[in-house]
């Protein structure tokens, strides 16, 4: 799009609040976007200087999307500390301010915590000290395996103090998923808690912990939190974090690391194989997600700033602890769920803490949408300002409601479209320079160039009111920079499809206006609940039940959780499909990965639609998940086409 294009389009900016303007109205965006892309390294040479570098960067943007040398390097020559980034710098203009507001799962039980600068500054160096003296030093790996408290941000920021790369694996996930990820990227120690509450119930997860760590080296350690205090076990391998860091000192120099050095490492699902760890820098991510927290929720200083997702996801890292806190801001960590102690609770923590900005899932408006607005309106929403919806597309009714019940119509949404991969936002409208259209993610964010490809021969769709697959064109900051210890995995998962281009994955349709809508995964990846989760993960746990022959798994909608799973199961010969089969299944699931695997349908299939060269045929299984077999296309080539009448009788999503 041109620039005129885009200033013709931006004439109609969604709110205007003279009072505050917002940082980039549509005048602002337009001018700002053309030079992002016509002159990235005068751009990124600007804005990269949001962030306060040891030794100053020479050299801005040197990336390569080249077949067989995909190579990403922003800032390569600078040096700097996140930690120091999101609480040393702050300390003499902010010290005394809240930091981190921590909620509690059960307000009735525990009151919220205020956690100024200070004090984080005191907590991350006492981390740090504790880790170093269990022998964690730079480059070494940390796994991060906690509830959503304070300690959790401590120890990401004591890691990255130290130069050290943490993996957090989301308290959700089973023993044997931790254990995969503990020894994937070979942590030299497991920081985890006592017990998970959440939502009134407790996740044990330090017995998860040891669960796992049988299948680790002995020489991981484990140091534990004390959450609710209640009983564990206790093994020589484990040290007591509270006690640690009582005795530990309250300082701790910040490394000055290279600003390509690793971050940290999240393992997301893909759609072939096992997860894969995705990588993320120090400087240029750090630099994306406090450009984007700032500018798309507006966020202004002194705003309170509420992210609802779990430490253990992307958007908990880029949008609860570093965007937020590189920015001084006061961010929210909330322990509980949506519905617990009952369906206001969203929106009695807004109302508490005069939240200003709050993002959230899609699947939670669907599912509080439907306790009823007078949850809503019990509370005192007026301090909002700007919504945000993240992790799949949001249904027109949804967004509807989020505008009009909570927003009471004064607030923009931004639907903010991004993955683990981009670090932080890649499409998403602007408070204040975006006519909003409910259900897209209309623009690109700065330095983000977006194409869309025809699927089949991988060429350019120009113009508008086209639809196609989402690649991006060429590199911005915030994105990922490898797959640990694998970059071949990365180069063929994300440049093999399409040569010269990262491939999201997702589909998209460009409209008449130009703007985007993202039409959802175009490859084996199911969005349940917003979050990710790769088939062949499921199938796999499926195959290794000794009861299961083989088993395929495909999404399906799911008026609430977006996606659901749905799986088709075939016996080992003489088993015999029963009710209590199938909960067996779905429990053994759960223990496996974690209870956001748990299929929520399973259809017994004597056998599965594959073609003379035993290749399974998802499209086929897809409709018949959805209902929707009036269009099952050419089956004529498949091995034995008399399955897929079977497998019609018996479906078990009927509407
Ligand atoms: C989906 C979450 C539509 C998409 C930050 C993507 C979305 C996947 C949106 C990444 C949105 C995320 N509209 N779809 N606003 N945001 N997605 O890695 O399919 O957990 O590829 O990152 O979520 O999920 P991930």
């Amino acid at each position: 799009m041109t620039t005129e294009d885009l200033l013709n389009k931006a004439s109609q900016p969604a709110t205007q609040d003279t009072s505050r303007p917002p940082h980039v109205n549509a005048q602002d965006y337009a001018r700002m976007y053309a030079e992002s892309v016509n002159d990235p390294d005068a751009f990124w040479a600007r804005e990269g200087k949001r962030i306060d570098w040891i030794k100053p960067f020479q050299t801005v943007k040197n990336t390569s999307f080249a077949p067989g040398n995909v190579d990403i390097r922003w800032f390569e020559d600078g040096t700097l500390n996140v930690s120091a980034n999101c609480i040393d710098r702050h300390l003499e203009t902010r010290g005394d301010q809240t930091a981190i507001i921590w909620e509690p799962d059960d307000p009735n039980k525990e009151a919220a915590l205020h956690i100024t600068y200070k004090d984080l500054h005191t907590s991350v160096c006492k981390m740090a000290n504790v880790l170093t003296d269990l022998g964690v030093s730079k480059g070494d790996r940390v796994v991060i395996y906690l509830p959503m408290i304070p300690e959790a941000a401590y120890a990401m920021l004591a890691c990255a103090r130290i130069g050290a790369i943490h993996s957090i694996v989301f308290a959700g996930f089973s023993p044997d998923a931790l254990g995969a990820r503990i020894n994937g990227c070979d942590a030299k120690v497991v920081i985890t808690a006592d017990y998970a509450p959440r939502g009134g119930r407790e996740t044990p997860l330090k017995s998860n912990t040891d669960t796992a760590l049988l299948h680790c080296k002995d020489s991981v350690k484990c140091l534990v939190v004390k959450r609710t205090g209640s009983q564990t076990t206790w093994t020589d391998r484990d040290h007591d974090c509270n006690a640690l860091m009582a005795s530990a000192s309250d300082d701790f120099a910040p490394a000055a690391m290279g600003a390509e050095d690793p971050l940290f490492i999240l393992y997301t699902s893909g759609s072939t194989g096992q997860p894969k760890g995705v990588v993320h820098s120090s400087g240029g991510y750090l630099v994306y997600a406090a450009m984007t927290h700032e500018i798309v929720f507006d966020y202004h200083q002194g705003d309170v700033f509420w992210c609802t997702a779990d430490v253990g996801w992307v958007t908990g890292h880029s949008y609860i602890v570093y965007g937020p806190l590189a920015n001084g801001a006061t961010t929210i960590m909330f322990e509980g769920v949506p519905t617990f102690p009952d369906a206001g609770r969203f929106w009695e923590v807004c109302a508490k803490h005069k939240v200003n900005q709050f993002y959230t899932a899609p699947t939670a408006i669907r599912a509080l949408m439907g306790a009823g607005p007078e949850w809503v309106e019990k509370h005192d929403l007026s301090d909002l300002r700007v919504l945000g919806s993240v992790g799949e597309p949001i249904n027109p009714e949804a967004w509807n409601w989020y505008n009009e019940v909570v927003g009471k119509g004064n607030c923009p949404i931004v639907d903010t479209f991004w993955q683990t991969e981009t670090g932080g936002h890649m499409l998403t409208p602007l408070p204040g320079a975006t006519q909003l259209k409910p259900g897209a993610a209309q623009q690109p964010f700065f330095g983000v160039q977006p194409v869309v490809l025809e699927p089949t021969s991988g060429e350019v769709i120009e113009g508008n009111g086209v639809e196609g697959v989402l690649c991006i064109k060429d590199s911005w900051p915030g994105q990922m920079r490898t797959v640990w210890q694998d970059h071949e995995r990365f180069e063929k998962t994300y440049f093999g499809d399409y040569k010269g281009y990262y491939f999201s994955g997702d589909g998209c349709r460009r409209d008449e206006d130009g703007d985007y809508w993202i039409t959802g995964r175009v490859d084996d990846v199911i969005n349940v609940s917003g979050h990710r989760m790769g088939t062949a993960e499921v199938e796999s746990a499926l195959v290794a039940h000794a009861k299961v022959a083989e088993s395929a798994v495909v999404g399906y909608p799911h008026d609430v959780k977006g996606q659901g799973i749905y799986a088709y199961v075939t016996l080992m010969n003489g088993e015999e499909p029963s009710d209590e089969l199938r909960k067996e299944l779905e429990v053994w699931v759960r223990t496996e990965i974690g209870p956001i695997a748990k299929p929520d349908l399973i259809q017994w299939a004597p056998g599965l639609p594959k073609t003379r060269s035993g290749k399974i045929m998802r499209r086929i299984l897809r409709k018949i998940a959805e209902d929707d077999f009036s269009a099952l296309g050419d089956t004529s080539t498949l091995a034995d086409p008399s399955v897929v009448d079977d497998l019609i009788n018996n479906r078990m999503n009927r509407s």
